[in-house]
């Protein structure tokens, strides 16, 4: 069976941030997913300087390491999964930065959406990221995992507890990313 390149995005990069939390709970159960490959793009440890490339990403034209580093890992990529908190009800100014970064690497994929925060579950960060998403030509999935009050569901060894309700969305966002995955992967191939 054909395997795909799944890459799990961690968003947040702030010191003793709870979203890894999330993340840890997600990437075991993306690994058990038997359709994937996956592998954590975790952007603290990448560490992205602010955007400084001089040209626009759709010429590729990159000038430091770091750009053609995260150009080659993206381009492998044929699935994303973003963790994403909510900051000032936007969405975190790393995952803007990556995204800003690359054009081509980005396009013709879906990228699937696991969101955290208070009463909104971060769906308003969500929501905003799909405008850029889609600007470099992502595929926003509709279906998503959306926590809210994440905070509580993270029991005192610091580990995140779900429920039937994040379970089953997770499930159904999964399914729907397979679709898309193989969708867009062949139109990469015959298409573009
Ligand atoms: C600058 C800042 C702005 C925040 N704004 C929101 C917000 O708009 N909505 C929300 O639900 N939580 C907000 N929060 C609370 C976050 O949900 C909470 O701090 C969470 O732990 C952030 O995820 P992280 O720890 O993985 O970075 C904000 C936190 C920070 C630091």
């Amino acid at each position: 069976m054909q395997k795909f390149q799944l890459k799990i995005v961690i968003t947040s990069t702030r010191n003793e941030r709870k979203g890894m939390a999330v993340a840890d709970w997600f990437i075991e159960k993306a690994k058990a997913n038997e359709s994937f490959n996956t592998e954590v793009l975790d952007l603290k440890s990448i560490d992205l300087p602010m955007l400084d490339e001089p040209n626009h990403p759709k010429l590729q034209q990159y000038q430091y390491e770091h750009t053609r580093a995260w150009s080659k890992t993206v381009a492998e990529g044929d699935a994303f999964v973003f963790i994403i908190p909510e900051y000032n009800y936007g969405l975190p100014p790393a995952m803007v930065n990556a995204v800003d970064y690359l054009f081509h690497e980005w396009m013709y994929k879906p990228a699937a959406l696991v969101s955290y925060g208070g009463i909104s579950a971060g769906l308003r960060s969500a929501q905003m990221s799909k405008l850029i998403l889609t600007t470099v030509k992502m595929v926003p999935l509709t279906e998503a995992v959306s926590i809210p009050f994440f905070a509580n569901h993270i029991n005192e060894n610091g580990v995140f507890v779900s429920n039937p309700s994040i379970d089953n969305a997770y499930n159904i966002m999964m399914a729907e990313l397979e679709k898309w995955t193989k969708g867009l992967k062949y139109m990469r191939e015959h298409f573009v």
